[in-house]
């Protein structure tokens, strides 16, 4: 599954937390098991699946958050973990960037807009003069802010989705590669969500960004990815092209959030509804066992088997 033009390779990349609550014994969450999966340069991978999958947990170890229990993640077939010298961690720091769901809390309010993307321009790109204005203004165009009304202003001064604009900008100012989008859309108006995934899907094309597009609402994944990825209790249980996945859906958890997308025209009501939950807790059981065999549907899909029974 890892190939040697990809960007980021996570191979059998597992997690688990000691947790040590105030009332009851300690115990290990797992929040990632053998996580197996690739993304090329200029490429998006949706990794998609409801609360407490496990998905910003991966987004957190490709940060280098923390290291993970086993398993290796590598970036330009470098393991991440073994980034000995300073000047090799603040360069893949550099290249990744994380961009939030709250458009905020990279932002700091003390500062302008200007501020915020000028420091990085200069700082990481020794941009100043002429061509720190020429590249400002590259950026602004690039994510469709006006510099005029944009630049003076500070960011509460701003809606969230140019605030998502403005962080995704600064991600460009310092020459990211990849950008963990961590739900970036979720805390949007509506009205707003579609415009910045486009924007997103257009950084990718015209920029050659990667993106790791965190997501718990699989119809945008289909927007913007090359590849998604369905996680749940940790493990990726199936994965490959987003209209494949989508159409032929394999995994009976696939097919319990397809169901979940909302359908106006369904109304779940009464005992439908309660059957409904009934199942849907039937198949988050049976996704939560180990599924160690990996089955291929079609070309570049492919789903996860538990070892059927005796
Ligand atoms: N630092 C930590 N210490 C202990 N447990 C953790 C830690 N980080 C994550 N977890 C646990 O790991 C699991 C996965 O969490 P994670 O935040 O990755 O889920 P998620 O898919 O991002 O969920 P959400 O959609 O709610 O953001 C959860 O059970 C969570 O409680
Ligand atoms: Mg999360």
């Amino acid at each position: 599954m890892s190939t040697s033009s990809e960007l980021l390779s996570i191979e059998g990349a597992s997690k688990s937390f000691h947790v040590r609550p105030m009332f009851g014994a300690s115990h290990e969450v797992v929040a990632l098991s053998d996580i197996t999966i690739g993304l090329e340069a200029g490429k998006a991978l949706a990794v998609v699946g409801e609360s407490g999958s496990g998905k910003s947990t991966l987004g957190r170890a490709v940060t280098r958050l923390f290291p993970l229990s086993s398993g290796r993640i590598s970036f330009k077939g470098k393991d991440i973990a073994l980034l000995r010298s300073r000047a090799e961690r603040l360069d893949y720091l550099r290249s990744v960037q994380m961009v939030f769901q709250d458009p905020f809390s990279a932002l700091n309010p003390a500062h302008t807009i200007q501020h915020h993307l000028e420091r990085p321009l200069m700082l990481h790109r020794n941009l100043h003069g002429a061509a720190l204005a020429s590249a400002l203004a590259g950026i602004l165009a690039d994510v469709e802010l006006d510099p005029a009304v944009t630049l003076h202003k500070y960011p509460h001064e701003l809606s969230g989705g140019q605030r998502q604009r403005v962080n995704l900008a600064r991600a460009l100012a310092v020459g990211a590669e990849l950008i963990i989008a961590d739900e970036p859309t979720s805390m949007l108006d509506v009205s707003i969500r579609r415009s910045v995934l486009d924007l997103m899907r257009r950084m990718k094309e015209t920029r050659s960004i990667a993106f790791l597009y965190i997501t718990h609402d699989i119809a945008t994944a289909q927007f913007i990815a090359d590849q998604i990825a369905i996680m749940y209790a940790g493990q990726i249980v199936e994965w490959g092209r987003p209209d494949r996945v989508i159409a032929n859906p394999q995994h009976p958890y696939t097919r319990l959030l397809l169901s979940a997308v909302p359908d106006p025209a369904v109304k779940l009501t009464g005992d439908r509804s309660r059957a409904f939950s009934h199942a849907a807790d039937a198949v988050r059981a049976l996704a939560r066992q180990p599924a160690p065999l990996i089955a291929e549907v079609e070309p570049g899909h492919f789903v996860r088997q538990a070892i059927a029974g005796p």
